[in-house]
């Protein structure tokens, strides 16, 4: 019988790609995605633990979700309720605790379980746990890759984090570091361009220390991974994220000038410009350090551009420390970034340390820090306007007649073009910037839209 299955993902891009897997999963039990919950047989929740709000906006999700489930009930239907993702794993037998109608929490782990763990729950065996780090590796029991992510896909290579910076949950979360052997990234990298993708983004936590087994023997970097998957016939662009500052190796930065594919644009968290901060983060770079890589990437690549995130508020910021952030984001010059309060995490070692920042201190810091970069992000949109820029054109826009793609920088572009231009990538003449994107005409074509849309969507 045909079932339907509701996956709202939440957080990072990773936990995007393992909705999308626990998809495939699904499929050939016969359950279809649909959009809405509302009438769905499996509820899946993929959540994010990184900070207390995004913690807490399960609980939210999940008191609706439990007057749905018990309507639903009411008529003599079913609905399993599935919690996945770092809540799940960080809460495991507390989250049952909390929300007794949840009938299966699981880890990132154990996504290849799912079809054991709904069996069950449809049987009414009661609620199920699993948030083991099991031996056998997830992604040799997950099937192949078979729905479409459209002309831009992700590529989880690596997952897992063994760097410990003392304020991040993400080491107890997704577990130790682990890199994908080389074959089957290939594989999965031939089956994505065969189902339509133009351009891949490699995913992992520490994506950068990728060390995956080698088809000859020997384990693959990063940088040589990219050079493969470049002669994949019909790839046109590589993106990889996300990366730690120490572990940018000499043969990724020369992959910068030497892949062409290789898009000249990076997500380099440096996370605070103080070394005094950055020594209690436990994060083994400098803000020196940091300026020497962004140098080095510039040398070998002149056109490449930074993002980043930052953390503020951080146990123990002095004035002086703040300062050097901003110092930091003036020298560098950031295209884009990502900037949060810091949020105690339970369990992590930052959460008890002394001199923790008020929040009002915390406030007038990041007020200050995302107005610097959002006129950096700005100035960079306007200098591109009168550029002709490559864009790949990956969804409708708003407006009828209009598509969106991204520039080689990730902004998006809005422009008047034909419907049948999805999925390409064609050379635009940017007309137009705002504070979070661009406009652009195709010559020859309708000129673009005099107005400019609201925000592209944000990070949540
Ligand atoms: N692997 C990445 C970070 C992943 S977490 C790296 O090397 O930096 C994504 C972002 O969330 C981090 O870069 C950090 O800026 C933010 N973050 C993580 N833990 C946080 C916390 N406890 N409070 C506030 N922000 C946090
Ligand atoms: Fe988190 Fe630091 Fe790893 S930010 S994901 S512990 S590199």
């Amino acid at each position: 019988m045909a079932k339907t299955v509701h996956i709202k993902t939440y957080g990072c891009q990773m936990n995007v790609y393992d909705s999308d897997r626990m998809a495939d999963v699904l499929a050939p039990l016969g359950f279809r995605r649909v959009d809405r919950p509302d009438d769905a047989d499996l509820v899946i929740l993929n959540t994010c633990h990184i900070r207390e709000k995004a913690a807490e906006k399960v609980y939210t999700e999940l008191g609706s979700l439990k007057r749905l489930k018990s309507a639903r009930e009411k008529t003599g239907r079913k609905m399993v309720l599935a919690v996945a993702g770092c809540v799940a794993q960080a809460e495991g037998e507390e989250m049952l605790a909390r929300a007794p109608f949840v009938d299966i929490v699981l880890g990132p782990q154990t996504y290849h379980r799912l079809p054991r763990l709904i069996a069950d729950a449809w049987r009414g065996e009661g609620a199920r746990v699993e948030t083991d780090f099991p031996p056998e590796a997830k992604f040799d029991h997950l099937p192949e890759v078979t729905a479409t992510q459209g002309p831009s896909a992700f590529l989880t290579v690596q997952e897992g984090c063994d760097k410990f910076c003392t304020f991040c949950v993400v080491p107890y979360t997704r577990g130790a570091e682990f890199s994908r052997p080389v074959e089957s990234v290939l594989a999965e990298a031939r089956r994505l361009v065969a189902l339509g993708a133009r351009e891949i983004t490699l995913l992992g936590q520490n994506v950068n220390n990728y060390h995956g087994a080698a088809p000859a023997g020997g384990e693959w970097r990063l940088g040589r991974l990219i050079g493969a998957i470049a002669e994949i016939e019909g790839i046109s662009r590589i993106r990889y994220t996300t990366s730690y500052p120490a572990d940018m190796d000499d043969a990724l930065i020369a992959a910068h000038g030497a892949v062409p594919a290789l898009m000249p644009f990076l997500h380099l968290p440096a996370q605070s410009g103080s070394d005094a901060v950055l020594r209690r983060m436990n994060r083994r770079h400098t803000a020196d350090g940091y300026r020497r890589i962004v140098d080095r990437l510039r040398a070998a690549r002149p056109d490449i551009r930074i993002s980043s995130d930052f953390i503020v508020g951080f146990p123990g910021e002095s004035d002086h420390d703040i300062e050097e952030t901003l110092r930091l984001v003036r020298e560098v010059g950031f295209i884009q970034a990502y900037s949060f309060k810091y949020s105690p995490r339970p369990g992590t070692p930052a959460a008890t340390m002394e001199d923790q920042v008020p929040d009002p201190v915390k406030s007038e810091r990041l007020a200050r820090l995302q107005e610097l970069l959002a006129a950096e992000q700005r100035a960079f949109n306007a200098s591109c306007v009168g550029r002709v820029m490559p864009v790949l054109f990956d969804r409708a826009g708003r407006l009828a007649g209009q598509l969106i793609g991204r520039s080689p920088y990730m902004q998006p572009v809005h422009a008047s073009v034909p419907e049948a231009m999805l999925g390409t990538l064609a050379d635009v003449t940017i007309t137009g910037s705002s504070a979070t994107s661009l406009a652009g005409a195709i010559s020859g074509l309708a000129p673009p839209v005099a107005t400019m849309p609201a925000q592209a969507e944000a990070f949540s």
